[in-house]
């Protein structure tokens, strides 16, 4: 009774002054959605998945724009330029496509290399013309969209490419239980991230570009990405029973990690080091993405939905 009351308190204080709430919701697919991205002006929203199209919706109403149809097997992972109307899909058919959003007929580029499924694609940050892919044997490709070429390859991803917000210094990728920070000049190595005992599905930069979160079905962990050599693992959070999937930084609180789960969002007060969960699907959240233009959180889910918050 006395643990009971006590447990109510904590609850209570890590509400106050503080609401998450479901804003608007659509059937975005008759399949399951395995990824969504936000434009840089948060007008848009990209979501893909397992009926191999990548569809536009306009953030303001969920409603479709347009839809972008070419890969011949499922989509893994879409992304949007930070500074270009483009977006990226990577596909099962092994080929990353690159799609003009304002004219949806066809992609503007169909890039070939990767032996397997290709696993996630992501735009650098400040470098226009570079995109990152990797696939499902830990091979790693730059491309040139410029030259419409490969620019690189090397090896140590396998579930997904993340470049550096704002500096673009370095690219993150997942690869079985660690994560490789990469200099992307230099495709060196300057840190391996190790202490996860699952595969990482789901990696997030924080805005700054300090801090890395990496999720695993067990648990969630939040790396200090430093100039050293070290990266220093500062918080972790282990799961309780529910499967940890995709996680975002929350656009105006910087103390809390949002976390898909399956059903479950679970908002993770990192300085409290106290979570809470919110019913949010009725299937795995996929996938997790936020607009620091529009505050909205955005999610999607297996249950063939997504969904925005704010
Ligand atoms: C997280 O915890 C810190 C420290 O107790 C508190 O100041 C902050 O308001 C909390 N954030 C939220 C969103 O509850
Ligand atoms: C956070 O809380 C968990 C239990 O919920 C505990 O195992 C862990 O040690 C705590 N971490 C810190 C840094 O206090």
């Amino acid at each position: 009774m006395k643990f009971k009351t006590w447990a109510l308190i904590v609850e209570l204080c890590f509400l106050s002054g503080f609401t998450f709430t479901e804003v608007n919701s659509v059937k975005a697919s008759s399949m399951k959605v395995i990824s969504c991205h936000f434009s840089a002006d948060g007008k848009w929203l990209a979501t893909a998945g397992h009926d191999k199209k990548a569809v536009l919706w306009y953030t303001d109403g969920l409603k479709p724009k347009s839809i972008f149809e070419g890969h011949s097997s499922l989509i893994t992972d879409v992304c949007f330029s930070p500074v270009l109307p483009y977006l990226a899909t990577s596909s099962f058919d092994k080929t990353i496509r690159v799609w003009d959003a304002g004219s949806p007929h066809d992609s503007l580029h169909t890039f070939r290399g990767h032996s397997t499924c290709v696993m996630s694609v992501d735009f650098h940050s400040n470098r226009d013309d570079l995109i990152c892919s990797c696939d499902g044997n830990g091979e790693i490709r730059y491309w040139s969209i410029t030259n419409s070429n490969c620019a690189g390859v090397f090896k140590g991803g396998t579930a997904q490419v993340r470049f550096q917000p704002r500096l673009g210094r370095y690219l993150a990728a997942a690869e079985d239980f660690s994560v490789s920070i990469l200099d992307v000049e230099t495709q060196a190595s300057r840190q391996l991230l190790q202490g996860h005992v699952k595969p990482i599905h789901f990696l997030c930069w924080d805005p700054s570009g300090e801090y890395l979160a990496s999720v695993s079905e067990d648990s969630v962990r939040i790396w200090r990405v430093g100039s050293g050599d070290e990266g220093e693992c500062i918080h972790e959070l282990r799961s309780k029973g529910n499967k940890f999937h995709s996680c975002v930084f929350h656009p105006t609180n910087p103390s809390l990690l949002i976390i898909g789960c399956y059903q479950y969002l679970e908002l993770w007060n990192m300085t409290e080091n106290k979570s809470r969960s919110v019913p949010a699907h009725e299937g795995l959240i996929a996938s997790l993405a936020v607009s620091t233009a529009t505050r909205m959180v955005a999610s999607a889910s297996h249950d063939k939905f997504v969904k925005l918050w704010i």
